[in-house]
This record gives structure tokens, C-alpha cells and sequence, in this order.
């Protein structure tokens, strides 16, 4: 196969991966898109200048390069800590390659990943995968129990009449009323999904909705603190299921507070993101912070799945629902706890994705 110049390099400076070229000398001759963004330098900066004066605090890399060009080898490195001159420090996969022109090296060749976001990737991927199998198994589960359900309350109200009154029939309400309570667990179990009703929607409306509604349903004064980006665009989502995710984390919120507790709604716009695989130039964030006692230990790696609870009343179902209703519009929630606070961040892409 061969390819023009000018095509290899518009490849090279649109690929996801890193790559910076070095002379013999240890110079930098070019570096793309990604490694610009990936090490926060700019080509126009850097250009010409010795890899130990661009990066003064990554000696290993330097070393490695230089292992590389004398031994005429490629060399491999996993999870390579990279200072970088800002104080951050950034961790890359990385590969070098030195590069022959008549048997005399002329560059070596660095191809460069973030192993952070590649492991991220990976565990949503994890995640995602495993939250499919267990809502697939349950939901299969739901439609099995539902239908002798419907036959066990039928049966129970046609032998209430037959009782005609007698005492008896505090047992039959017994059954009804179970039945009845089965079956609304299951329906919250089956609904999630379906056909989606699409249409411009402003996420702080929906938040605004989700407020009013736990305002009502909540006997003290909430104190919720609004942080919102107003120039957030409308995305193309269904309003009713939005709501319905929003509505389970920030009930969950409510929960998790006592009376004098505070919950954040905080919204921004993310640029240039991947969520699952997927890049997108545009997408939207939504955060529900709240100071409560967090998500105890023994489940946290496990809310997202189906029947896993810590509340004794709780059914478990809430976050397995809002997590298939994001991910069914393209988007993720992930939680962590950050400052003393549980974070649970809803990212939603608006463009089209851009694979
Ligand atoms: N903001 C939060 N702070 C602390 N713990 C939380 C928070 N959100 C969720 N949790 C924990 O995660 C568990 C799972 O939440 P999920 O909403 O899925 O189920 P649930 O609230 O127990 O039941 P329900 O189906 O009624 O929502 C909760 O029981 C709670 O222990
Ligand atoms: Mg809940």
C-alpha cells in the first residue's frame, strides 16, 4: 500500500495515539495533535529542543529513547510515569522505534498512549458488559414470574368471593396485596428501555422537574445548590427517561442527607470526551454531589447492578435503571467519592459520534 506525504501526515495528526519524532540527537523534530494535547506543549514551543529540556523531570523516558538508538532495538513500556513541566504528571503505554536509513539510525519514532484513559476505557467496558448480562438475566427473570403472578391474584380474588365476607378474607387480602406489590417491582424491573421518544431537551429543565418533584415528596426544606452552565446546549433525548434517571440519583441524594445536608447540581460542557469507546467533540455533565456518608464499602463496586441495596427498605433497582437509561442515550454515569463527598456524574453526548 502506498500513500501520499500529505496523506500520512493528515493521518498521523488526527490519530488518537501520540507520536513524536526524535533526531539522533535527541531533538525533537515533530510531534502530532494528541502528543500536544497529551503532554500539554506545544510543537511551535518545543520544536528542536533536547528531550531533557522539554521534559526535565522524565529521566527514565529520556534513558529509554537512548536505550533504544544504541541498541538498535524497540523498546516497550507500560505504565511509564511522564512528569510533565506543569507539575502534572501523566501515565503513558509507550513504544519506540528507531529508524533506519542505509543501516544509519536517523530518528527514533515514540508512539505514546494515556494508560490511565485506556484503563478507564476498559473498566466501562467491564462494566457495561456485566450490567447488560445481570438487567438481561433479571429481566428474563421478571417476564417468568409475572405470568403465574396474574393467575395466583386472580385466583386469590375469585376465592374472596366465594367467602362471601367471612374473616377469611383478611388471608386473600393478604395474597392480593403481595401480589400487587410483586408486581410493581417487577414493572420497574421490565420498563427501562423501550421505544424512545426523542425530542430537544434542556437538561436543566429536567433537573428543575426532578427538584420540584422531590421537594414535594420530601416533609423538610431541601437546601439544593444550583451550579449550572447557562450556555449548556438542548440535546436530541427522551425527556420522560431522563427524568426518570435523574429522579433515582437525586432521590438517592436525598436519602443519603440528613435534614441540615446539601446537594450540588452542577452541569458543564465537555469537549473532545470518550465516553465507551467513543469519541465525541461535544457532551454534556451533569453532577450530583452530596455531603452525605457515602456509598458504604461492602457495595460500592456493585450499585450499578440490578437488587443491590444498602438501604433496608431499598429494592436496589434505582441505579441499574438510570445507568441503562443513560447508557441507551450514548452516555455513562460513573460515581466516585471526591472531597468528602459522593459525586454520581451523568455524561451525555450531544454530536453525533465520530468513529
Ligand atoms: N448518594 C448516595 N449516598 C450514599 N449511598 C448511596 C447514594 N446513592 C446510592 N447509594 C447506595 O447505593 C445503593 C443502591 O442504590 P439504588 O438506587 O440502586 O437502590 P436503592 O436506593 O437501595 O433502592 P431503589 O430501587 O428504591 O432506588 C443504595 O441502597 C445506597 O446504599
Ligand atoms: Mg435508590
Amino acid at each position: 500500500m502506498s500513500i501520499s506525504l500529505e496523506r500520512a501526515r493528515h493521518l498521523i495528526e488526527n490519530i488518537y495515539t501520540a507520536v513524536l519524532v526524535f533526531d539522533k540527537d535527541l531533538r525533537l523534530k515533530n510531534i502530532n495533535t494528541a502528543g500536544e494535547n497529551l503532554l500539554s506543549l506545544s510543537q511551535r514551543k518545543i520544536e528542536g529542543q533536547r528531550i531533557g529540556d522539554i521534559l526535565p523531570g522524565a529521566g527514565n523516558f529520556a534513558e529509554t529513547i537512548e536505550r533504544s538508538l544504541k541498541s538498535r532495538q524497540s523498546y516497550m513500556e507500560w505504565g511509564m510515569d511522564l512528569k510533565l513541566p506543569n507539575t502534572r504528571s501523566v501515565i503513558v503505554d509507550c513504544t519506540m522505534t528507531p529508524w533506519f536509513v542505509d543501516d544509519i539510525c536517523q530518528e527514533v519514532i515514540v508512539e505514546m498512549v494515556n494508560a490511565h484513559s485506556y484503563a478507564k476505557v476498559l473498566r466501562e467496558e467491564n462494566l457495561i458488559t456485566l450490567h447488560d448480562a445481570a438487567r438481561q438475566s433479571l429481566q428474563g427473570m421478571a417476564h417468568e414470574i409475572k405470568n403465574p403472578l396474574g393467575g395466583l391474584r386472580g385466583a386469590a380474588q375469585l376465592l374472596e368471593k366465594e367467602l362471601n365476607g367471612s374473616t377469611l378474607t383478611e388471608y386473600t387480602q393478604i395474597i392480593i396485596n403481595e401480589a400487587d406489590r410483586l408486581r410493581n417491582l417487577i414493572d420497574r424491573m421490565i420498563t427501562p428501555g423501550g421505544r424512545q421518544y426523542l425530542s430537544n431537551v434542556n437538561i436543566h429543565e429536567v433537573l428543575e422537574y426532578v427538584v420540584d418533584l422531590m421537594e414535594a415528596e420530601t416533609p423538610y426544606v431541601l437546601d439544593i445548590v444550583r451550579d449550572y452552565d447557562p450556555s449548556l446546549p438542548v440535546i436530541r433525548a427522551d425527556k420522560e427517561q431522563l427524568i426518570q434517571a435523574f429522579l433515582n440519583i437525586i432521590r438517592n441524594a436525598v436519602q443519603a442527607i440528613n435534614r441540615d445536608g446539601e446537594i450540588i447540581l452542577r452541569s458543564r460542557i465537555k469537549r473532545r470526551t470518550t465516553i465507551r469507546q467513543h469519541y465525541y467533540k461535544i457532551a454534556v455533565q451533569i453532577e450530583i454531589i452530596d455531603d452525605g456518608p457515602g456509598v458504604p464499602e461492602e457495595i460500592v463496586n456493585g450499585i450499578f447492578y440490578p437488587m443491590v441495596t444498602g438501604r433496608a427498605e431499598g429494592t436496589g433497582l434505582g441505579l441499574s435503571i438510570a445507568q441503562s437509561l443513560i447508557q441507551s442515550h450514548g452516555g455513562m454515569i460513573e460515581h466516585e467519592r471526591r472531597e468528602d463527598k459522593t459525586v454520581f456524574r451523568a455524561i451525555l453526548p450531544i454530536q453525533q459520534r465520530n468513529d
